[in-house]
């Protein structure tokens, strides 16, 4: 088991393959649900957007949206339980990408509900966001890491259709910088960052207040998934006690928590 700077375990390979398939049966295993967990916060924030600002087809930027995921929970009012038989099933051992993609353009169409929202994912991983846009979760995708380079003046104009920003499970793989360029590309999109606790969000409010946002961390916290071992666990621990978070009850007790933080323009 190999381990990032941060003590989490290194899952980059689950991240760039051709189908979503090892990324399920991977994160099913240590019960990844912090997708899960946000899904009704992500809809009552974009239908809080909608009455606050009269737009009522709004689109929504996903950060690090990986295969499409809380866009496919969001459209197909899917659960993540849903997602993992989807793809490490039974009926998921045998079909290949393309016949993997034809089930889910055919779900995406039967289930698709949520039809007034625009989708676009931006991710580092090419394969990803291919599957994402083939299946249908995504209506349109950034291919970028913000963390090492600007946007294209073409990346810049996706940006600028942005109502929303959401992310879970990706701010510490990117962090002030990915989420400045974004804001200062669009028109002041309100955000929901769901962000582990090992992460302080500090050095990303600040940014934001910089750029006339306010940032509110929602009370509570939210389970993200267990630790993958002994080992990971310690070296979170460690990362958590730097940052001067007390694990106790929490990542004490044998998983990772996320809090919510809603930036919204004063
Ligand atoms: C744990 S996954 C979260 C995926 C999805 N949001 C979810 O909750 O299921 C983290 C994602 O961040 C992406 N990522 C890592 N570094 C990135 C970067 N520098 N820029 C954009 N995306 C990045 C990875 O490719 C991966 O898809």
């Amino acid at each position: 088991m190999q381990f990032d700077a941060t003590g989490k375990i290194a899952l980059d390979q689950i991240y760039t393959q051709r189908d979503p398939r090892a990324y399920f049966s991977t994160l099913r295993e240590l019960d990844y649900r912090i997708p899960q967990l946000a899904k009704p916060y992500f809809l009552k924030f974009i239908q809080e957007y909608r009455e606050a600002s009269g737009v009522s087809a709004p689109t929504v930027v996903d950060v690090g949206c990986s295969y499409g995921v809380n866009a496919a929970l969001l459209r197909c009012d899917a659960t993540i339980d849903e997602l993992y038989e989807r793809y490490c099933g039974v009926d998921a051992r045998a079909p290949n990408r393309r016949e993997l993609l034809t089930r889910d353009r055919n779900w995406v169409r039967s289930r698709g509900q949520l039809k007034n929202v625009r989708f676009i994912g931006l991710d580092n991983s090419a394969p990803a966001l291919s599957y994402a846009l083939a299946a249908g979760f995504l209506d349109d995708a950034v291919h970028a890491d913000l963390e090492q380079h600007d946007p294209t003046d073409q990346q810049r104009e996706q940006f600028a259709a942005a109502d929303l920003v959401i992310s879970t499970g990706c701010i510490g793989y990117v962090g002030e910088r990915t989420i400045t360029k974004i804001a200062s590309a669009s028109k002041k999109p309100w955000m929901a960052h769901f962000v582990l606790r090992m992460f302080p969000f500090e050095p990303i409010a600040h940014r934001l207040a910089e750029l006339g946002y306010e940032t509110v961390p929602v009370t509570g916290v939210f389970k993200q998934r267990r630790f993958a071992s002994a080992q990971e666990q310690s070296l979170v621990l460690d990362t958590l006690s730097t940052a001067g978070v007390d694990p106790r009850g929490l990542e004490a007790d044998g998983w990772l928590y996320a809090q919510l933080h809603i930036s919204q323009p004063r």
